[in-house]
């Protein structure tokens, strides 16, 4: 009734099911109740990546209930984290982006993050002070943040975040993993913090981030490769030496394309 069919005690998820109906397929033949409109300011090769990374992290950010006065955080600059930058700032947030290395700060400050941190290594912990900050052009921002959204491949701890928080942040995770997730018990307990989970996207969120990204004019950051046997080779290189910026679109002729999404592109 909500349009939460993904959290269904019955649904089954993209990998998990119509395996022979891959990702390569040319056509698909749908449910009218699982299609989207696309509007018509938005390219083929840009809907691909938001009809899932997009819907994805639009319903995290509905789900943790951010307003335009709200410091968002966004942990893992990838596929997902690139579009919650760019949703964020749209809703009028301050954004901080939050990398497990210093190689995307060009990139998070061009996609419109007010600030930056990084991790001395992936696992390790996060710097929570000026010398964590990359300062590039923009003012520092307090850290405040009251909403983040963890969008990384993986995640072992929260520890790390903490002190980067406001009281009572909604922290949201939406990395996919089988691990389990350490929590540090009263750093988390007396800010009052809340930890909740989001996947995809109800159908309701979906079609208003499709018209909200239209209206926004966002822009997903992709790279286009021929849907041929080069064109694929070319993207799983791009894919494996972790160059994609941030998603790969494998355009299948003019009007028609099909997106690689779920792959690192770090
Ligand atoms: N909840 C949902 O609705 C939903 C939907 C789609 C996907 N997902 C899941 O969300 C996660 C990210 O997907 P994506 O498509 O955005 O992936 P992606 O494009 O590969 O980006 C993930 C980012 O995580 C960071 N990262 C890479 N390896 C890491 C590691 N070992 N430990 C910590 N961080 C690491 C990198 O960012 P930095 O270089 O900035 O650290 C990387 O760019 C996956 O687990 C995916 O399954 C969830």
């Amino acid at each position: 009734v909500t349009g939460y069919r993904q959290y269904c005690a019955e649904a089954r998820g993209f990998a998990f099911s119509d395996l022979d109906q891959g990702a390569f397929g040319s056509a698909r033949i749908i449910h009218s109740a699982f299609a989207y409109k696309i509007p018509d300011a938005i390219t083929s090769a840009d809907a691909a990546p938001f009809m899932c990374a997009g819907a994805s992290t639009y319903e995290a950010l509905i789900a943790a209930g951010t307003t335009s006065n709200d410091h968002v955080g966004v942990v893992g600059i990838g596929g997902l984290g690139h579009m919650a930058i760019l949703f964020a700032k749209a809703m009028g947030c301050a954004v901080t982006a939050i990398s497990s290395s210093n190689r995307k700060v060009e990139d998070a400050f061009k996609l419109g993050a007010d600030d930056y941190r990084s991790a001395v290594d992936i696992g390790d912990r996060f710097l929570p002070a000026a010398e964590g900050r990359f300062s590039v052009h923009n003012e520092p921002q307090p850290m405040n943040i009251n909403v983040l959204l963890i969008t990384s491949n993986e995640i072992t701890t929260l520890e790390p975040f903490m002190p980067l928080l406001a009281g009572r942040a909604t922290i949201v995770l939406m990395t996919i993993q089988q691990q389990p997730l350490s929590i540090p018990y009263m750093p988390f307990v007396l800010p009052g913090h809340r930890l909740i989970a989001s996947t995809e996207a109800s159908r309701e969120n979906h079609i208003k981030m499709l018209e909200f990204t239209a209206r926004h004019r966002i822009k997903p950051w992709v790279e286009e490769f021929p849907m041929t046997a080069e064109g694929i080779a070319a993207a799983f290189e791009r894919l494996e030496t972790g160059n994609m910026r941030y998603r790969g679109v494998l355009v299948r002729e003019a009007g028609s394309s099909q997106t690689c999404s779920h792959f690192r592109s770090d």
